[in-house]
């Protein structure tokens, strides 16, 4: 996606070789006609996979993935973190470690928004080791959904995250690819 990569040039912020502040279009502010135009794209990747349903991760995912449902005319469920959890019957929950935060949190979905005949498209901002967006493929395991596909805005080639969704045999489509950080500025991979 063309105009991303240049809004990313334009406004990212290099904060370590490692992360990338993107509060300007993901993060904090919401650039609504950019993320329709992601929806869009991602609503035609995956538009012969017959979606019933698209999972995120609060906060930053809900805005991308609230354009794909609306492409695809279906609804979007998005997982909550939370510090801990005592067991909940009524949901699932997966620990994950955060990147960023350097802390651990619960991924919480209420088992009622995923069926066994839900067919779901993951959507996620950033993938960086991909806890995240693994702890989300256990849960829709959980619950017998079949997963079609994750689509995620920014992928970080140097992190292993994506590359472990597809060596799980998952379809991982990114609209961009960072392959480094640092004083080239943000290599693209393609
Ligand atoms: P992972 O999904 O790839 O494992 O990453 P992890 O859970 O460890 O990431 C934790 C948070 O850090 C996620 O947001 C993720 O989007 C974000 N993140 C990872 N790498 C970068 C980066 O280079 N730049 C920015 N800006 N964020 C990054 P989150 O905790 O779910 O927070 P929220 O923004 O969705 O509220
Ligand atoms: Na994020
Ligand atoms: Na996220």
């Amino acid at each position: 996606m063309e105009e991303l990569k240049e809004r990313i040039k334009s406004e990212g912020v290099i904060a370590s070789q490692q992360v990338l502040k993107l509060d300007a279009i993901l993060n904090h502010q919401v650039d609504p006609a950019l993320t329709m135009d992601m929806g869009r794209a991602f609503a035609s990747r995956f538009a012969s996979e017959q979606v019933t349903k698209v999972v995120t991760v609060e906060s930053s995912g809900i805005a991308v993935a609230f354009a794909v449902a609306l492409e695809l005319g279906v609804p979007m469920v998005f997982a909550r973190r939370k510090k801990t959890l005592l067991a909940d019957p009524d949901s699932y929950v997966e620990r994950v470690p955060s990147f960023t935060k350097g802390i651990v949190t619960d991924l919480m979905l209420p088992k009622r928004f995923i069926k066994k005949e839900d067919r779901i498209l993951l959507i996620d901002d950033i993938i960086a080791n991909g806890d995240a967006a693994r702890g989300l493929v256990k849960i829709i395991h959980s619950g017998e959904a079949t997963l079609v596909g994750a689509g995620i805005v920014v992928e970080k080639c140097f992190q292993s995250g994506a590359q472990s969704l597809r060596d799980q045999g998952i379809r991982v489509e990114s609209l961009v690819r960072i392959q480094s950080l640092g004083e080239d500025g943000v290599v693209f991979a393609d």
